[in-house]
């Protein structure tokens, strides 16, 4: 039987957020440049969308570029960008036909000018759709996030619109940019690589984490059914005894 026969319907995660890595040794391994690793990644990321609508996920988070990926040479940087732009453009049709929300967390200011524009119309554009939410993490990294509400709190404590009795985790999920979206429950990370790389790490306090060695292009519906089987399988107990979360 496939892993997608096997998922249990009622019990989706509501949340999934990827890492989606391995584009470039996916590329090289065909003795291809890194560049047609990130295009070929941008079809899994139409594909996994399209999943996540079936298996009826309502929020997909994908992990696109991080802070630290501004460090990459400057013409994997820039096509990078170019590949953005162009998915945008090409895929905001269908995103409209599917209704699919695109919302971002990240510094979408640090982008170049026409990208971040691009997204920011996609965003208003599809701002009413009630299916999929996908939330691309761009120019993302936690720890500026939190280092980002920690300085608003602070401002507004010091202009007294606030007081420090005030501040509390769910005042600081607020001032997260995941402020509107639920903490995942499900982190899946591609291509082998055990670590979490400066992503969400406030949400993730509890999510489940799975690690394939599958490239990030070759991730397809089956293999995220196959996450989706293996975490309905788990027990998250939140600190509680295994008896507490059964009775
Ligand atoms: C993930 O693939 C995509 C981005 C980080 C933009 P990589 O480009 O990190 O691929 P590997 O890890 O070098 O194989
Ligand atoms: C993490 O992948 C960032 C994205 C997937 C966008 P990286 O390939 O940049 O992570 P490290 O450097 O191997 O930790
Ligand atoms: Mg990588």
């Amino acid at each position: 039987m496939s892993y997608i026969e096997q998922i249990d319907k009622t019990r989706v995660p509501q949340h999934v957020a990827i890492i989606m890595d391995g584009n470039g040794r996916w590329a090289k391994k065909q003795g291809l440049n890194r560049f047609f690793g990130h295009q070929a990644g941008v079809t899994a990321v139409r594909k996994i969308t399209e999943a996540c609508a079936e298996f009826d996920v309502k929020y997909l988070t994908l992990y696109a570029f991080s802070t630290e990926n501004w460090n990459r040479p400057k013409e994997e940087v820039d096509a990078l960008m170019t590949l953005l732009v162009d998915a945008i453009e090409r895929e905001t049709p269908d995103l409209m036909k599917n209704n699919v929300r695109l919302r971002a967390i990240g510094d979408l200011a640090r982008l170049p000018k026409n990208a971040e524009d691009k997204f920011r119309g996609c965003m208003r554009l599809t701002e009413n759709n009630t299916g999929v939410n996908l939330v691309l993490a761009l120019s993302y990294s936690s720890r500026w996030e939190i280092t980002n509400a920690t300085r608003q709190i602070a401002k507004a404590v010091k202009e007294g619109s606030m007081s420090i009795d005030d501040i509390n985790e769910e005042m600081l999920s607020k001032s997260m940019t995941t402020c509107e979206i639920p903490d995942p429950d499900l982190l899946i990370r591609t291509s082998g690589e055990l670590r979490i790389s400066n992503f969400l790490l406030w949400q993730l306090a509890y999510a489940e984490l799975y690690f394939t060695d599958v490239y990030w292009p070759d991730f397809d519906k089956e293999q995220l059914a196959k996450a989706i089987v293996d975490y309905q399988g788990r027990e998250r107990r939140y600190g509680m005894t295994s008896e507490q979360v059964n009775s």
